[in-house]
């Protein structure tokens, strides 16, 4: 169920929700409270009680208090902000981490209404977006114990002077952009089990049904091998659950620009025959999660109206060993005719994202981005909140420009030509392994090599977002973000393409 969010008038005394939250800024003095609609006295009292109760302002520090006179609400909350931020974008993401932190905290409640130094339409959005996110609840597979399951916040009321349609506007923006999320993390965190190639191609078409400017088209297996596919049906040869290719097209009236997505949607990644120790094959389920936030990217980008057409490839297969599977030293040739040598049965991303991406260049977008859990070489380098980027220096700005904008972080690695040679082979045009050092580097100079060139004959622009440390958590949740599935990347996605209708 989705959350709903309405503008709350910043006198607070005829509110009833379950809660009334405020902000608490950190600073080197002590905490203090966030602008808000209080009274003087109770500010000030509230204030007061700051020091004693340990309250620092910081980061996913939540403190319940008795209701206060100043509304009907149950109880006050005071949610930590961080320091106050110096500009747009540091506010934002201080409120976007708050409210999230704050609806995911207060799962016990259903209603409940901020009261935040909420005062341009981008910090609106951040609330809106940020509780959606916090909003988040696996449902999983349990039976036993799914009555003790916690329905969580249904209703977020926001107190702000904002006039009201450039807010209704912002609202519902940060609500698509959390519900994409959101639904990029449940499919991340079905089971592989029961989320395969063909389950994943069902899901994205019956999504894809409601919305007017979308169409589907699957590729199965047979279909594939026609086709020439090469690297998606080579990975998914040695699984019973067969492999798949879903094309979605976005077409609104009157675009200008054309936006091609492609998402690594291996369903479960053992590593085939060059098998993963037991160790690092939990967590596997998450290498689809590139398709993931293509799938969601498209229909939310489809929601927003936005004037760009846009094509999604998701490029689906289950890597398994066993007889049927790819050896290494085997051969593939790829969609665009070019052959691979397949060392590692594990460096099975780029196989399925090569025939994704020639695919893609075969009609001429202005530009590919592609989105991948490629490389454990990724997160050894950046860690689990940031994602490693690569591409055309122009596509990249506009990546960190969108990634700022969601929240998102990315970094830059340098695609250098020397390590290109370390993918020579005698017996292919090319190997799926090169360098062991740069690793991530070595995955990104593969995959351009399968970017086509457009009429002018040049290689398409493109940006490769290797995502393989933020798109799953492991640990504890914090601020927004949940365990397991993140859906890291789909709300980049949306903003990139929105870049475009400008
Ligand atoms: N799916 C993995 C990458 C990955 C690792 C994603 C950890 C998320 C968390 C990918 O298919 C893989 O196994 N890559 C190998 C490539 C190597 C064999 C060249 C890797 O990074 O070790
Ligand atoms: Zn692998
Ligand atoms: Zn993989």
């Amino acid at each position: 169920m989705s959350l709903t969010f309405a503008l709350a008038p910043t006198d607070l005394s005829a509110l009833e929700s379950d809660a009334l939250i405020i902000g608490v800024y950190s600073g080197e003095d002590g905490a203090t409270l966030a602008p808000n609609h209080l009274s003087e006295d109770t500010a000030e009292g509230v204030s007061e009680l700051l020091e004693i109760l340990n309250v620092t302002g910081s980061a996913d520090q939540l403190v319940r208090l008795p209701g206060v006179e100043d509304s009907d609400a149950g109880i006050l909350v005071l949610i930590g902000l961080g320091a106050p931020g110096e500009d747009d974008t540091e506010r934002a993401d201080a409120l976007r981490y708050a409210a999230g932190s704050a609806v995911r905290q207060l799962s016990d409640l259903e209603e409940v209404t901020f009261d935040l130094p909420v005062t341009t339409a981008r910090e609106l959005e951040a609330v809106a977006f940020g509780a959606t996110l916090g909003s988040f609840t696996e449902e999983g597979l349990k039976v036993k114990s799914a009555d003790s399951l916690k329905p969580g916040v249904q209703t977020v009321l926001i107190a702000t002077e904002l006039e009201s349609d450039s807010a209704e506007e912002a609202l519902e923006r940060g609500l698509i952009l959390g519900e994409a999320t959101n639904g990029a993390r449940t499919l991340v965190n079905v089971p592989p089990s029961h989320l395969y190639p063909e389950t994943f191609a069902e899901v994205a078409t019956e999504l894809v049904e409601d919305l007017p400017d979308v169409s589907a088209r699957v590729y199965d297996y047979d279909q594939l091998l026609e086709g020439g596919f090469g690297g998606i049906a080579g990975v998914g040869q040695g699984s019973v659950r067969k492999p798949a290719l879903v094309v979605l097209e976005y077409r609104p009236e009157g675009a200008q620009h054309h936006v091609a997505l492609v998402g690594k949607g291996i369903t479960f990644d053992t590593g085939g025959n060059s098998l993963k120790p037991a160790a690092s094959m939990t967590t596997m389920k998450c290498d689809m999660a590139g398709a993931a936030s293509v799938l969601h990217s498209v229909l939310a980008i489809a929601e927003l109206g936005l004037p760009v057409a846009v094509t999604g490839y998701l490029c689906l297969a289950e890597n398994m060993p066993g007889g049927y599977a790819l050896r290494p030293e085997d051969v593939l040739t790829m969609r665009d005719g070019r052959t691979v040598e397949v060392l590692n049965t594990d460096a099975e991303g780029r196989l399925v994202m090569a025939d994704g991406i020639a695919l893609a260049s075969e009609s001429q977008p202005d530009v590919i981005v592609d989105i991948a859990t490629l490389t454990g070489a990724a997160m050894a380098a950046l860690g689990l909140r940031t994602a490693a980027l690569m591409g055309d220096s122009e596509i990249r700005t506009r990546v960190l420009d969108a990634g700022e904008a969601a929240g998102e972080d990315y970094w830059p690695l340098p695609l250098k030509s020397y390590l290109r040679s370390s993918m020579n082979t005698p017996v292919a045009d090319i190997a799926n392994m090169g360098e062991r050092y740069g690793s991530a580097m070595v995955a990104g100079l593969f995959l351009r090599e399968f970017v086509g060139k457009n009429d002018q004959g040049e290689r398409i622009p493109w940006a490769h977002l290797d995502i393989a440390g933020p798109a799953f958590n492991e640990k504890a949740p914090y601020g927004y973000t949940p365990k397991e599935g993140t859906g890291f990347g789909t709300a980049t996605l949306v903003n990139f393409v929105a870049s475009y209708a400008e």
